[in-house]
């Protein structure tokens, strides 16, 4: 039986990090090539050595950073001349820096709106002619539960905020190429960059999970998953909260 992604294009901007290896390994088992845009060929390597050598013969890796918009597009002509097109985009890159608003420089702020929104605007900007071209694509971004509001996070909660309004757009925009546009809306998931988390803001989060765990990255890969197949095709315009309310 063909995969829920048979020979499809997956390009995953961020896609080297821990939830991104979760993805990957979704994709490919389902028959897509993965190509990894991220900044930090380290972690590429960390990645691979995760993956199968059935799972690292359709991944490659194209160095990029993804608040550059002339790697960006660079990135995307090069996966159209060496696969033929695009037909995913799943838009990992982000993060945060914590801080009281009343101690929170201004390179705190702009640092994480520019990783978290900026990123996102310039890798659709550079890959969605390339779908609107060929009237398909799929189109996931990563929010998180965090747009709820966190103590010390008002830089990350307005962009991941800002996430869903921006897939809530594009989707409007995109509807007439037949070109889905979701965003996914995480709650805690575990990740061992967090281990020095102190004890008590993890069992906080953990809290706010509906099952009272954190998530395991394949919960989310799962569902980005559906939202990049064929199975999701009348879904769009939405934020599709996992691990949380
Ligand atoms: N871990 C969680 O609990 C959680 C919850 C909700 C949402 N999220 C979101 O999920 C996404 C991924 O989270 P993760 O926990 O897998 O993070 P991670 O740190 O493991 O991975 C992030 C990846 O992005 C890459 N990256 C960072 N800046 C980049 C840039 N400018 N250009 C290209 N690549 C860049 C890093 O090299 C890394 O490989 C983020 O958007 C995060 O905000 C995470």
């Amino acid at each position: 039986m063909p995969g829920r992604l048979e020979d499809k294009v997956a390009i995953i901007t961020g896609g080297a990090g821990y939830i991104g290896t979760a993805i990957t390994q979704a994709f490919c088992r389902e028959g897509a090539r993965v190509v990894i845009a991220d900044f930090d060929a380290s972690k590429f390597d960390d990645m691979s050595a995760k993956l199968s050598a059935a799972e690292r013969a359709r991944v490659s890796f194209i160095k990029t950073d993804a608040c550059d918009d002339t790697q960006l597009r660079s990135m995307a002509a090069q996966v159209v001349a060496e696969h033929g097109r695009i037909d995913v985009l799943v838009a990992m890159v982000g993060g945060s820096k914590d801080a009281l608003i009343h101690k929170m420089t201004d390179e705190q702020w702009d640092q994480v709106i520019d990783l978290n929104l900026r990123s996102l605007f310039l890798s659709c900007r550079a890959i969605v002619p390339h779908m609107m071209e060929r009237q398909y694509g799929k189109i996931v971004l990563m929010s998180s539960r965090s747009y709820l509001g966190n103590i010390g996070q008002v830089n990350y909660a307005a962009a991941k905020a800002g996430v869903i309004g921006f897939a809530n757009s594009l989707s409007r925009e995109m509807a007439r190429y037949r070109v889905n546009v979701n965003a996914v809306v995480p709650g805690f998931v575990d990740n061992p960059r967090l281990a020095n988390m102190p004890e008590k803001y993890r069992q906080m989060r953990i809290e706010l999970n509906p099952f009272q765990t954190a998530a395991e990255p394949k919960d989310v890969a799962e569902v980005i998953l559906f939202l990049a197949s064929d199975e999701a095709r009348q879904v769009t315009g939405q934020a599709i909260r996992v691990a949380c309310w």
